[in-house]
């Protein structure tokens, strides 16, 4: 099943606050329905989430008037709003400007085509994220030996896409061809992306694998126990830096001191050679209640205060490898990314 799809014109979502105890789903009518399930993280994960985008403005169209003026300015209006929800994640601000492309194309012609096209257009955005996830994974999958001990942090799975997977569909298709792997799953505090979904689906699909506390990775490498490591990205600045999800930067500073490959697996539309470095991109601060709570339950005295930033920064010179549906980019990535981009758009012309 997908992570994502549509029926008619509702959305349907996998509630990942549910995982795993039931796989659920959950159905957006309105694009403040879809709003409110993203900011919940009942989906998340950036590639679904620039799918989530493009869907979004198609719910918008259709629950917006009929009346050309008063449908742009509703759409526009709501693209706001879903663009804000994740502020880190470019591929949801990407999936809502590819859309918008598409009102702004369509201006004063007929609503209720713009409406069609705009549905269309978002499942073959699904359609095209299934198919660069099994690029990301055939690129990267040599990267892993047969034996491979490989560590992993957050989510970067079918469930934080369309389907498959960027990190983990690496491990996917390297499992599939065979080899014998084992993950280790950073627990992945406070969500608990890791110990909830990363080892759900690696249950799925039968690839042995063992959750640790995130501060467990540093002891593991130093016993010589992981070979490698590989996470997914929410946005990758021009000069190679990477946001993900908090805690990454700590797993690929300890890669470093201990000799380890630590590569990136991301779709070309997570980069964004607009910002330079990684100190523009913006990190999207959560509430401190998910920090002062483990799995729902209060653990720190009452009236405690906490921050919690969700993603962290990992400076370029830390990254091995950016694995993308063009290619492993290297270093220096400046170049290597600027070229994977204009690979990406030259084919997509
Ligand atoms: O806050 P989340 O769960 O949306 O964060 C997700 C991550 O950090 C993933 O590693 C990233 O989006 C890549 S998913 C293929």
């Amino acid at each position: 099943m997908r992570t994502i799809f549509r029926e008619g014109t509702r959305v349907k979502l996998i509630d990942q606050t549910r995982l795993p105890g039931e796989v659920a789903l959950v159905e957006c009518a309105s694009v403040d329905s879809l709003c409110a399930a993203i900011l919940a993280m009942r989906i998340r994960g950036a590639p679904a989430l620039g799918v989530a985008g493009a869907y979004g403005v198609a719910l918008a169209a259709e629950e917006g008037p009929a009346e050309w003026g008063s449908l742009s300015e509703h759409v526009t209006g709501a693209a706001e709003r879903l663009r804000r929800t994740r502020p880190t994640a470019v591929n949801l601000s990407w999936g809502v400007a590819r859309a918008m492309a598409l009102v702004v194309n369509n201006a004063g012609r007929d609503v209720d085509e713009l409406r069609r096209q705009l549905w269309t257009f978002a499942d073959a955005l699904a359609d095209r994220d299934v198919e660069i996830n099994r690029q990301i994974g055939s690129h990267g999958a040599p990267l892993l030996a047969d034996g491979a001990r490989v560590l992993t942090h957050c989510n970067a799975g079918a469930l934080a896409t369309v389907d498959w997977g960027t990190a983990l569909g690496v491990v996917r298709t390297a499992a599939r061809q065979g080899k014998r792997l084992h993950i280790y799953v950073d627990e992945t505090r406070p969500f608990l992306q890791g110990s909830r979904l990363t080892a759900w689906e690696l249950e799925q699909e039968g690839v042995p694998y063992s959750v640790i506390t995130d501060n467990m990775a540093g002891h593991l490498m130093a016993r010589g126990e992981i070979d490698l490591c590989i996470v997914g990205a929410d946005r990758i600045a021009a000069c190679g830096d990477v946001a993900n999800k908090i805690g990454t930067y700590t797993v690929a500073v300890l890669a470093r001191v201990h000799g380890l490959p630590f590569y990136v697996a991301a779709p070309v539309s997570t980069i964004d050679l607009a910002i330079e470095t990684g100190g523009d991109i913006p990190i999207e601060e959560r509430s401190p209640e998910e920090v002062l709570t483990f799995a729902g339950v209060r653990v720190a005295p009452a009236g405690a205060r906490a921050r919690h930033p969700a993603f962290d920064i990992t400076p370029a010179e830390y990254v091995t490898g950016i694995i993308t549906e063009m290619g492993i980019a290297g270093a220096p990535f400046d170049e290597s990314l600027a070229a994977a981009v204009a690979a990406s758009r030259a084919g997509d012309g």
